[in-house]
C-alpha cells in the first residue's frame, strides 16, 4: 500500500522586507545576504500572525469537507509555541472545524519536528489506511534586530494532508536518523529570541547531513544515482547548497549538474520567504515541485530534516503521476503579490509582537487579509477570529 504526501498548501505574511534593503541599513555588501546566505527577501510577521494562524491558514484552503471528516490525527510541529502546556494543534483543530475524535498534539524538536509528524502521520494511515492525518510545520524565526542570524529570519507555515494512495510523495518506510546532545540552538523558555552559535549550527548540519544520507545509502543499498533530487531544510538557502556540494563527488559528472540545477529549483521559494524552521524543508519540497519541469512520475526525492539540538533524517519518496493536483499552485503568485515594508517598518513590526505578559492587550488587524487572525489577548488567553465566521 502507498503512503505518503496527499496534498500540501502554504501561508505567511502578506509583509516582507527586501534584503538589498536591509543589508545597506547593517552596513553590509547586499551580496552578502543574496549570495553568500543566498535570500532575496523576507517575510515580515505582523503581530495579528502566530503559528496558531498561520497553521490554520495554511491548512484550510486544501482540505475538503471529506478530509475533515477522514482526519483523526493532527500534528502541529514548531519551535515557536505559544503555551508551555496546551497544544497550539487545539486552536488550529477548533479554526478548522476538525472532528472533535481527533488525536490532537503539538510536536518539537527544533526544525526537525516536522519531519517527526510526516512520520508519525505515515505509520498511523498504514495502520488506519482509511483515516488521514494533517501535519503542519509552523513558526517564526526570530534571532532579534542587528545580529549575526537576522538575515535568517522568516515564517509561514506548510500543511500536508498524509493518506493512503497519496496523490504527490509516496513515502518509503526506510530512512536514517541521528541524534545526540548538541548545542548549537536553543531557546530557553525566558527568551523570545533563539540563542545560537551560527557557525558552530552550520558545520553540525553539514555533518548530520553527510552521516544520515551515507547511512541511509549503506542501509538501504540505494545508490546516489537512484536520487533525482536531493531537498534539504533551508535555514538559509546558502546552507543546503553547501550540504549539495557535499554530495556531488559521489555522482557522475552530468549528474552532479542536474542535482545542482534541480536545486536551484527547490530553492527558489524558500530565498523569497527565509527560514521556517519546521516548515523549511516542505516548503523547498513544494518549491521543487511547483517549479521544477524537468521532474517525472517515478522520480525519486531524497529529503534531508535537520533540527538544531541535535536531529537529523533522511528519507525518501517516489514523485506520483498526479502530483500537481495536490499543490498550492496559486503560491509563486501569491509570493509576488506580497507588500514590501521598509526596514524601519519591519523593525516596528519585529517589537510590536504580543507582549509576553499577562496584561490584557489589543492588536491591529485590520490591514491583515488573511482569514484566521489573532486579535490580541484577554484574560490572559489569545483570542483568534474567523473573519469567514
Ligand atoms: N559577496 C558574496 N558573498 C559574501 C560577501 C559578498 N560581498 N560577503 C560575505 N559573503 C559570504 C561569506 O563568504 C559566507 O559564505 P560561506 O558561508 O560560503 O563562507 C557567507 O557570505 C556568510 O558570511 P559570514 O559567515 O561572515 O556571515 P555571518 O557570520 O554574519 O553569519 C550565519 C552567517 C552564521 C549563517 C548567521 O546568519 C546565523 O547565525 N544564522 C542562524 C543560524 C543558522 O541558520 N544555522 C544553520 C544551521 S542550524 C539549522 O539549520 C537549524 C535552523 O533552522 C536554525
Amino acid at each position: 500500500m502507498k503512503v505518503g504526501i496527499d496534498k500540501m498548501h502554504f501561508a505567511s505574511s502578506h509583509l516582507y522586507v527586501d534584503m538589498t534593503e536591509l543589508a545597506r541599513a547593517r552596513g553590509a555588501e547586499p551580496d552578502k545576504y543574496l549570495i553568500g546566505i543566498g535570500q532575496a527577501q523576507m517575510a515580515a510577521i505582523p503581530p495579528s500572525q502566530d503559528i496558531v494562524t498561520l497553521a490554520a491558514n495554511a491548512a484550510y484552503p486544501m482540505l475538503t469537507a471529506e478530509d475533515i471528516q477522514a482526519i483523526d490525527l493532527l500534528v502541529v510541529a514548531t519551535e515557536s509555541g505559544i503555551d508551555n502546556s496546551k497544544a497550539s494543534a487545539i486552536y488550529v483543530a477548533h479554526l478548522l472545524g476538525l472532528n472533535r475524535r481527533t488525536r490532537t498534539i503539538e510536536m518539537k524538536e527544533a526544525c526537525y519536528a516536522g519531519t517527526a509528524g510526516v512520520q508519525l502521520a505515515q505509520e498511523h494511515v498504514r495502520v488506519h489506511p482509511d483515516k488521514k492525518a494533517l501535519v503542519i510545520g509552523a513558526d517564526i524565526a526570530r534571532y532579534g534586530l542587528n545580529t549575526p542570524g537576522e538575515p535568517t529570519q522568516g515564517g509561514g507555515a506548510v500543511a500536508m494532508l498524509i493518506s493512503a494512495d497519496p496523490q504527490i510523495l509516496a513515502l518509503g518506510t526506510e530512512s536514517t536518523l541521528l541524534s545526540e546532545d548538541v548545542m548549537d540552538f536553543w531557546r530557553p523558555l525566558y527568551h523570545t529570541e533563539a540563542l545560537v552559535d551560527g557557525k558552530f549550527s552550520s558545520n553540525i548540519y553539514i555533518d548530520y547531513f553527510q552521516d544520515v544520507f551515507k547511512g541511509y545509502l549503506e542501509s538501504t543499498g540505494t545508490s546516489a544515482s537512484d536520487l533525482t533530487a536531493l531537498v534539504f531544510h533551508l535555514p538559509y538557502t546558502k546552507m543546503g547548497l553547501k550540504a549539495l556540494r557535499s554530495a556531488l563527488p559521489l555522482v557522475s559528472e552530468t549528474q552532479q549538474e542536474s542535482w545542482v540545477a534541480h536545486f536551484e529549483c527547490a530553492r527558489k521559494l524558500n530565498r523569497y520567504v527565509g527560514n521556517l524552521y519546521t516548515g523549511s524543508l516542505y516548503l523547498s519540497l513544494l518549491s521543487q515541485l511547483l517549479t521544477d519541469p524537468k521532474l517525472e512520475a517515478g522520480d525519486r526525492l531524497g529529503l534531508f530534516s535537520y533540527g538544531s539540538g541535535a536531529e537529523g533524517e533522511f528519507y525518501t519518496g517516489v514523485l506520483q503521476a498526479d502530483y500537481a493536483n495536490g499543490l498550492d499552485t496559486g503560491l509563486p503568485q501569491c509570493l509576488a503579490r506580497r507588500q514590501r515594508v521598509s526596514v524601519t517598518e519591519y523593525e516596528q513590526l519585529f517589537k510590536s509582537q504580543l507582549a509576553w505578559k499577562a496584561d490584557d492587550q489589543e492588536l491591529d488587524y485590520a490591514s491583515d487579509p488573511h482569514r484566521f487572525v489573532l486579535t490580541g489577548q484577554h484574560d490572559e488567553q489569545r483570542q483568534y477570529l474567523d473573519k469567514w465566521a
